[in-house]
């Protein structure tokens, strides 16, 4: 069994829908149990608790949102030290494409870096000239059926990290993975 949290901010809904696609990806991997929760509501011990973080926040100014700076900041600090080794990934809703979404993303991964995360990016493609390589980003809301699938191919690809470096299940691997994630499936 995985434990996967799922930790994120949203002041208008759209990386809250973000964060419903990434836990339904990261729950098709069997056997994981996911966490879905905010940074008002999730403690230092749903750290701890975890195998793999997705963290998500709206793009503010190009970066992630104060409230999960100081999430990091105030909560995650207790734990500085005591959690290294666990996988990590960003997802992140900016207003437009170009506005910084993946400059948020690389802003968190910088904080899970500093606790000692494995962050990861994701090499697939999931539609049409869309792809999650520094995490999964939208303008807005997911809206289209490879948006909705960036954010769940972010989510299944931690699950999947944790399922074969955590549990040693080699069938888990991308690389052995059924469905599409070369470009040239979408042309
Ligand atoms: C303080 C603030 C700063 C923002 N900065 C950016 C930005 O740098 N780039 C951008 O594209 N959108 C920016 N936005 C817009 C939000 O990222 C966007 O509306 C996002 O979809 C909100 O996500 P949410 O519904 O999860 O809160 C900003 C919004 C706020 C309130």
């Amino acid at each position: 069994m995985g434990n996967i949290l799922i930790l994120y901010h949203s002041n208008t809904g759209n990386t809250a829908k973000m964060a419903d696609f990434v836990a339904e990806g990261a729950a098709s991997v069997s056997g994981m149990e996911i966490r879905k929760l905010t940074t008002d509501e999730a403690t230092a011990d749903d750290l701890q608790w975890c195998d793999g973080i997705a963290l998500g926040s709206p793009t503010n100014m190009g970066s992630m949102a104060w409230k999960v700076k100081k999430w990091w900041d105030t909560e995650a600090i207790k734990k500085w030290l005591e959690i290294d080794g666990k996988f990590a990934c960003a997802f992140s809703s900016s207003a437009g494409w170009g506005g910084g979404n993946e400059t948020a993303c690389n802003a968190m991964a910088t904080v899970l870096l500093n606790f000692g995360f494995l962050y990861f990016g994701v090499t697939d493609y999931v539609g049409k000239g869309l792809t999650p390589h520094y995490g999964a980003v939208i303008a807005g809301e997911p809206r289209e059926e490879k948006e909705k699938e960036s954010c769940r191919r972010l989510g299944r690809r931690l699950s999947e990290w944790v399922g074969y470096y955590r549990e040693g299940r080699a069938e888990l691997h991308p690389n052995k993975a059924r469905y599409p994630r070369d470009p040239k499936s979408f042309e």
